[in-house]
């Protein structure tokens, strides 16, 4: 993943493709709305929320089980968004994406699956200090479970992973690895490729974090040889409640179910039941198949615009507000990695972040602010937590600057 500056994004009218977006054309609280909490949810464009109304309104049924036209046709629909994600992470096989409701859930399944047929006393999980509560808290379960510990690798001041430390943690304890692609917290891009090659080196399979990667530029599951990735679908355009878990063929044959109930099974008896092949053995129950035909209409919205791209809009709008925001007197940036990510993250002298975002919501600007669900990072910087700006292609230099307005106007207010 590069997030390089390039000048592809020029020939782009990225108004016309801002303007696809009705959430973005209103007023919060008297002023026009500047959405930068992308890294929370992105927001849907009009093609995609016309999708999921057609499927309620004309196309309602349940999948994978009924014969009349309705569900035939629900079914088509809902399966044609795994091909669609396929191709965008470029998986080898189809069975290779299971459906899920998000990251969360993508990770809890390889935690409880693969972790409690595979862990034992004495094992050790690699994560870093970076992660998302998503990927400590369901390793510290199944780590309760089976007696596995996790281990850390450390980062330094600017939010960078202190790789060393991750060669000297490896051992013939390691068992597992799982790490963030980009952190939502500081927005770092971590050297994944080189954390799965030195994985593998010792036969350790890898997981990867990737909600806030491929949102954000061009991931490819196949290069990176990662054996389990994990993203949702409201970071990229798509709606909440459904998500991907992309896992290697092999890998996904050797774990049993996570959860049982309809659609994942084989044969049901009392005495003994059997699983249905892959990808259905992980999918059980009625799943969100509007928001899953949603995600395919938001990968070809994506698709249409290119992942190079809003990789190189993304990263021009970064610069520009990374430069802004650093003239701002008593403005600290947490998190100055070389290589980052849509997510910028900062402090006010003096302010605390929850006040600082309650004028900035006045002022109609839409921040996340506090722990981003990663207390690990603000222990790191000793601080309760931060204000955080992450941006869309949709955004523009515009939101910028109403930021840096609304952040001068915040440090009057409080002055
Ligand atoms: N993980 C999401 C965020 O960073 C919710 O805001």
């Amino acid at each position: 993943m590069n997030q390089s500056k390039t000048d592809i994004s020029t020939n782009i009218n990225w108004e016309e493709i801002r303007a696809q977006f009705p959430v973005l054309n209103q007023e919060v609280n008297g002023k026009r709305l500047v959405y930068l909490d992308n890294g929370a949810s992105s927001q849907m464009p009009q093609v995609v929320v016309d999708r999921i109304n057609k499927y309620h309104s004309h196309e309602h049924a349940n999948v994978h089980r009924g014969i009349h036209s309705l569900s035939q046709h629900a079914t088509d629909a809902y399966e044609a968004t795994r091909e669609k994600v396929r191709r965008l992470i470029n998986a080898r096989y189809q069975e290779e994406i299971i459906y899920t409701t998000g990251t969360t859930d993508s990770i809890n399944l390889v935690a409880n699956s693969y972790g409690r047929k595979f862990f034992k006393e004495g094992d050790e999980i690699i994560v870093s200090e970076m992660e998302h509560h998503a990927n400590i808290v369901p390793w510290q379960l199944v780590g309760e479970q089976t007696g596995a510990k996790l281990r850390v690798i450390p980062m330094n001041e600017n939010g960078e992973l202190e790789m060393e430390r991750f060669y000297e943690l490896l051992s013939e304890k390691t068992k597992f690895v799982s790490v963030i692609h980009v952190s939502n917290a500081l927005g770092t891009i971590n050297p994944v490729k080189e954390i799965i090659d030195a994985a593998h080196e010792r036969n350790i399979p890898v997981l990867v974090d990737g909600a806030q990667a491929v949102p954000h530029s061009k991931v490819d599951v196949q290069e990176l040889d990662t054996d389990f990735y994990a993203f949702s679908a409201h970071k990229m355009c798509g709606p909440t409640g459904f998500g991907i878990l992309y896992g290697k063929k092999e890998l996904l044959d050797s774990i049993p179910p996570y959860r049982g109930g309809g659609d994942m099974i084989d044969k049901v008896t009392f005495q003994k039941t059997t699983w249905n092949d892959l990808p259905h053995k992980f999918e059980a129950g009625t799943p969100p198949i509007a928001a899953g035909i949603g995600l395919g209409t938001g990968i070809d919205f994506l698709n249409s615009i290119g992942m190079e791209n809003i990789a190189a809009r993304e990263a021009e709008l970064v610069a520009y507000a990374t430069k802004k925001l650093s003239k701002i007197e008593g403005l600290r940036i947490v998190g100055t990695s070389h290589e980052k990510a849509s997510v910028i993250s900062f402090l006010l002298d003096g302010i605390h972040p929850t006040d600082a975002g309650t004028i900035l919501d006045k002022e109609g600007i839409a921040v996340r602010t506090g722990h981003h669900c990663a207390q690990p990072v603000m222990d790191h910087f000793n601080i309760p937590g931060t204000l955080r700006a992450s941006i869309s292609f949709y955004n523009n230099e515009d939101d910028i600057d109403r930021l840096v307005d609304g952040i001068e106007y915040t440090k009057e207010f409080f002055a």
